[in-house]
């Protein structure tokens, strides 16, 4: 079994602290080698290739497949069709929990979108694979597909997002707009999104009796061991996943997905180890993706410019088979204190695969849309946007009533705007030009995102020669936790952190929790502080109770760890190495566990959320209508910084993911087939260097003590809410022009006077 070794760098031999040093990646060697080792690069012997082959059409039935032609096919060796194909221990439309996902198994000759997978064509080599997929020549009944946000009847879930009420309501906002001085009442869009992550979904599997062995990337470790394990009817031990690096995630792998599956099922089926790769297109469908939305925000002001009414209602669109969509509302309940605010989802279902997390869920959308109409408000009372929002930004939570640190939010506004320069930005818009004429503009947006946690667990071992094993099955997709959490290790075993092994990314090892809501490194980081201090405490009670010992007496409160040695607090000239306490206890090793999770009692006291601001920049050529963001500043306060490089790295990422948001993201669906229109890299557009400007991001210092003992907040999604809000704000300001409809585009800005 493939262990992956992180390069050892001189940078990484550090004495003493860990945690809040900026160590470079200890995975960067290997993976600008090539030699990390993603899911598709396995090739265990008598591997055969798998290709998927996909419904072209959005709803309807296949009614015929070439399977013969397809099978005569040299080198092809199977087709998996629902007619033939290994039976399964649960119905894949099973539901028993919200986020338990209907998978597309070829449980029958229903398309329910497009790229839908319709068969599995199994061959010797790739190319025959791929062949025989094409050689099925499908037929269908077609129906009209439903597209879009007006397709049809709309519902409204019991819960949205991971779990929220589908419609909020704090005090009357109809009497709020009422008692109103000045209200707006404005609708934004946001387009469909794929996670696109570099990465494709991928599974190499392997049965050996009722034991699996896949490859394949997941952000959830123990969720996707417990999916397989009940489709496949075996317990979940007789899986084992190795997932040691994501290239990217961004939520699509949070789950296993249907491909995922297929992969195993095709294995099971030929009875050898079987690949099966997504193509790039075939990633727009069956593995997730942002829903659209259309925002209605009602706002209402008094005389002095405070909100007496905040209405959101998102209506958005899910799948005609499952329930989840992107939950944009919710991003109105943290952020502006009212005395009324009204949130409400509804959905329409159309002909589209399941929408699914995707990077911020909610608040990457619904802050897009309260950002802008915020920003329409200041403008409309007169009021300069950023006092604007510090006059109306809540003290507590304005829902539940719970405080939370809002002195962060005022440092992130403050250092942001000092920073950026935003005391010299004229109020009215189209007021200032560079040299070359270009108009140029200054927005800003709030960020905010929720502090969660999940659960996980940790195992640390520290061995007779003095060195020390961590264990926990966290999911390194690009984030950078096998450094992060490796810090986390050395400080709470008390070594270097060349002397600590830090075992992750399979599911062998103890459940570190998904990664996802940027919670991982809170969840995993916890469990691991406390295995460390579990198995440092079961060192000291070695030492302590020993007469032989220099630290016999102290008591486990009285003692110390660091650099592999235990000191008596009260006397650092008292110690003893991890070594010598092992060897005269006559242990090889000793181990405990750890868990990470929330403090319910903390979490009834406190709202807790990450905070930040965004300023940004943008040029406009007032003939062509050509946008470039020219600057970006963000400054966020997210608890402990674990490692401030690659925080900086995270919070960059957001804010790029938020340029792309308001100016390049969209999936194009044709009305009249269902289908993504742009479904590559080539045409979904994202940012690519020469888009990014120059950008900053400030880490505002914070110490909150509740919301876990490490205070982590998390960094992984934030810098996305705000940064596009910033920028439609700036563009409104260069332009005089509100666009509310997402990306903004040239003829968005080329109809102006
Ligand atoms: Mo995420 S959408 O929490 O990977």
């Amino acid at each position: 079994m493939l262990d992956v070794r992180l390069t050892e760098a001189p940078a990484h031999v550090r004495h003493g602290s860990n945690i809040g040093q900026p160590l470079t990646r200890r995975d960067g060697v290997l993976k600008v080698t090539g030699k990390a080792p993603f899911a598709a690069d396995h090739h265990p012997p008598n591997m055969l290739f798998a290709v998927l082959a996909v419904s072209s059409i959005a709803r309807g039935r296949v009614t015929f497949l070439d399977v013969a032609a397809a099978k005569n096919h040299p080198g092809v060796v199977e087709v998996m069709t629902p007619a033939h194909k290994p039976a399964l221990a649960e119905d894949p439309d099973a539901k028993t929990n919200p986020f338990m996902f209907r998978l597309d198994l070829l449980q029958s000759d229903q398309v329910r979108y497009a790229n839908q997978p319709i068969a599995v064509v199994v061959a010797e080599t790739l190319e025959a694979a791929t062949e025989g997929a094409t050689l099925l020549a499908p037929n269908y009944e077609l129906l009209a597909p439903r597209v879009g946000l007006d397709a049809g009847e709309s519902f409204v879930p019991p819960a949205v997002g991971v779990g929220n009420p589908a419609v909020v309501e704090h005090g009357d906002v109809e009497v709020g707009l009422a008692a109103a001085a000045k209200t707006i009442d404005a609708t934004y869009e946001t387009p469909p999104q794929y996670h696109n992550p570099m990465e494709p979904h991928a599974t190499v599997a392997t049965w050996d009796g009722d034991k699996l062995s896949i490859d394949t990337p997941t952000q959830g470790l123990a969720l996707a061991q417990g999916r397989i394990a009940g489709l496949f009817g075996i317990p979940p031990e007789n899986i084992h996943i190795r997932s040691p690096f994501l290239g990217g995630g961004f939520g699509s792998t949070g789950f296993i997905t249907g491909p995922q599956i297929l992969g195993i099922m095709a294995a099971r089926l030929v009875n050898r180890p079987v690949k099966l790769v997504l193509r790039r297109e075939q990633m727009y469908g069956p593995v997730g993706h942002r829903s659209p939305t259309r925002q209605h925000l009602r706002i209402g002001v008094d005389e002095t410019g405070l909100l007496t009414a905040l209405e959101h209602h998102t209506k958005t669109v899910s799948s005609t088979f499952d329930d989840f969509f992107e939950p944009a509302a919710d991003a109105s309940h943290t952020l502006y204190a009212s005395p009324a605010i009204r949130t409400m989802h509804k959905a329409v279902r159309v002909d589209s695969g399941t929408p699914m997390f995707m990077r911020a869920p909610g608040e990457a959308t619904g802050s897009i849309a309260l950002e802008s109409a915020i920003d329409e408000m200041a403008w409309a009372c007169g009021m300069e946007p950023l006092y604007f929002r510090i006059r109306n930004y809540a003290e507590v939570e304005p829902i539940s009533g719970k405080p939370f640190s809002s002195k962060a939010l005022r440092d992130c506004y403050a250092r942001g705007a000092e920073c950026f320069g935003w005391a010299r930005r004229p109020l009215a818009p189209r007021q200032m030009r560079d040299n070359a004429g270009l108009l140029v503009g200054w927005g800003m947006g709030t960020a905010t995102f929720p502090a969660l946690m999940f659960q996980g667990t940790a195992r640390a071992v520290v061995r007779a020669d003095g060195g020390g094993v961590m264990e926990t099955g966290a999911h390194d997709m690009g984030q950078g936790a096998w450094t992060a959490l490796a810090q986390i290790a050395a400080d709470g075993l008390g070594l270097p952190l060349d002397r600590v092994e830090f075992r992750s990314g399979r599911s062998d090892l103890p459940d570190a929790g998904i990664a996802g809501g940027s919670a991982h490194t809170a969840t995993a980081g916890q469990a691991i502080h406390n295995a460390g201090a579990a198995v440092i405490a079961k060192l000291a009670d070695l030492a302590t109770r020993d007469e032989r010992s220099r630290l016999f007496g102290a008591g486990n409160a009285g003692v110390t760890a660091r650099d592999g040695r235990l000191f008596r607090r009260d006397d650092e000239t008292r110690s003893e190495s991890y070594a010598d306490i092992l060897a005269r206890a006559g242990l090889a090793e000793v181990e405990a566990s750890g868990t990470g999770a929330a403090n319910p009692a903390a979490q009834a006291e406190y709202a807790m959320h990450a905070h930040g601001a965004v300023f940004a920049e943008v040029k406009v050529d007032p003939d062509l209508g050509q946008i470039r963001v020219t600057r970006m500043i963000g400054a966020f306060a997210a608890g402990r910084i674990i490692n401030p490089k690659l925080v900086r790295s995270q919070l960059l990422g957001g804010m790029i993911w938020g340029m792309s948001f308001a100016l390049h993201e969209e999936a194009v669906v044709d009305r009249r087939s269902g289908r993504v229109m742009n479904a590559n890299l080539a045409e979904y557009q994202v940012p690519v260097n020469a888009d990014v400007p120059s950008m900053d991001v400030l880490t505002v210092e914070e110490d909150d003590p509740h919301v876990n003992a490490l205070g982590i907040k998390g960094v992984g999604e934030i810098g996305i809410t705000g940064s596009a809000g910033a920028i439609a704000n700036a563009l409104w300001h260069a332009t005089g022009v509100r666009v509310r409809r997402f990306p903004i585009r040239i003829r968005d800005l080329v109809t102006v006077p």
